[in-house]
């Protein structure tokens, strides 16, 4: 479906909740990860980019201080009062749309100045790493700053050149809003990248300083295919937060080890220190942080090799990503390696790894563009084959970040 689809399938279905025609409309990509697996809340390096798949909120503000949100996609409904905004069941999609109301209110200091009443619609493929919740949480956001019921803010800030920093900023609003309120440790590169999204661009991000840059894919570029395992998991479930929590014991190591403050993060810990204590260390704690240190420097490598207009390079350090985290993350899954491996002989294939937090959902591969159909049925036939399932497969591109436009009435 196109963004434009979408939306009018948003409308359609605000017309027959509410009676009336919304007056704002936001969309805001998924993304792939394309190096840089587990770095962002290491304060790492990654890269990314956001794809043609969308979340997209219609609406209308309301007079009072309510928010009432019906999800299409999951024919549920939610109200709440914006002055006392609680956190509902736990991996509820609710708490995605409550949680950025909440983090916005908490940076502006302020409720919002009016309620609203939204659709959401969105075709980004639920659980399956390709973050959905992020691009609901920044059509959310740019849906609110549409209908200017942030105090103090315009939508303006953050379209066109120099809106950089205000993004970023609102990048943080909504990691806050993951993080504090739906109650998962993740970084930043989710919202960076829905919010950041340019197309035929790659994105990288230095989650420690900030730093990014988009970095053109090439022309033609190449195709971003998503294999979807349609084994599916949440985030809350628990194995992300562990996986946090053993690269903070690499942390605590080191920072016992040196005193101070010079090591806050894994950043902070280098490749060589760690292969000095190797010895000494967590067997498990230090393996995830190996393959969070070599992320760092494929990173380096990858935006070198784009720099280069090198694919067939980029392609493999990918494929390299995807063998870190299987055997030193062990965030892989059976199903998700062998939907790499069927990937591997495929026409077009230049490299692939799986998506996002890891465990289920999505393979990505980048594959040479004139081949993505043919490269996307043997996938499917290969893994039919060794699998007994067929992958659902999508052939996706580089898409540009959030954005919301007044509709005429
Ligand atoms: C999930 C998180 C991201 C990131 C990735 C793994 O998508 O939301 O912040 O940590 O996993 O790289």
């Amino acid at each position: 479906m196109t963004s434009a689809e979408l939306e009018a399938v948003a409308v359609k279905s605000f017309a027959e909740r509410f009676g009336s025609q919304p007056s704002i409309a936001s969309c805001a990509p998924g993304r792939v990860e394309l190096l840089g697996n587990h770095t962002d809340y290491n304060g790492g390096l990654v890269m990314a980019a956001a794809i043609d798949r969308y979340t997209t909120v219609v609406g209308l503000d309301r007079p009072d201080r309510d928010g009432h949100v019906y999800a299409l996609d999951f024919d549920g409904s939610d109200q709440f009062p914006l002055s006392n905004i609680a956190r509902g069941e736990v991996g509820g999609w609710p708490n995605y749309v409550k949680g950025v109301v909440w983090a916005i209110q908490e940076a502006l200091g302020s409720e919002l100045i009016r309620g609203f009443e939204i659709v959401v619609a969105g075709d980004v493929p639920l659980g399956a790493g390709l973050s959905s919740s992020a691009s609901l949480q920044a059509a959310v956001a740019f849906f609110l700053l549409g209908a200017g019921v942030a105090p103090g803010r315009s939508v303006g800030q953050y379209e066109g050149e120099g809106s950089a920093s205000a993004r970023m900023d609102l990048a943080m609003v909504l990691r806050r809003s993951e993080n504090a309120f739906v109650g998962v440790s993740s970084g930043l590169l989710d919202q960076f990248s829905s919010l950041f999204g340019r197309a035929d661009h790659a994105l990288f991000l230095d989650c420690q300083s900030l730093e990014f840059d988009r970095l053109p894919l090439g022309d033609p570029g190449p195709a971003i295919v998503v294999c979807d395992s349609k084994t599916s998991r949440r985030l809350a479930d628990g194995m992300y937060n562990r996986r946090h929590a053993e690269c903070q014991a690499i942390v605590a190591y080191f920072r016992d080890r040196d005193g101070g403050d010079a090591v806050r993060l894994l950043r902070d810990v280098s490749l060589a220190d760690l292969e000095d204590c190797w010895d000494d260390l967590d067997p498990v704690a230090r393996k995830r942080a190996r393959h969070v240190l070599t992320e760092n420097e494929r990173v380096l490598q990858g935006v070198s090799a784009l720099k280069a207009g090198d694919l067939k390079r980029f392609g493999r350090l990918i494929s390299a990503s995807h063998a870190s985290s299987r055997d030193d993350f062990e965030n892989s899954s059976p199903a998700l390696d062998a939907l790499v491996e069927a990937a591997r002989s495929a026409p077009g294939f230049l490299g692939g790894k799986l998506s996002g937090a890891g465990w289920a959902g999505c393979t990505v591969n980048l594959v040479e563009a004139d081949k993505a159909e043919a490269f996307a049925e043997a996938v499917a036939a290969s893994y039919a084959r060794t699998r007994g399932v067929t992958p659902e497969v999508h052939i996706c591109h580089a898409a540009d970040g959030a954005s919301s436009r007044p509709l005429t009435r």
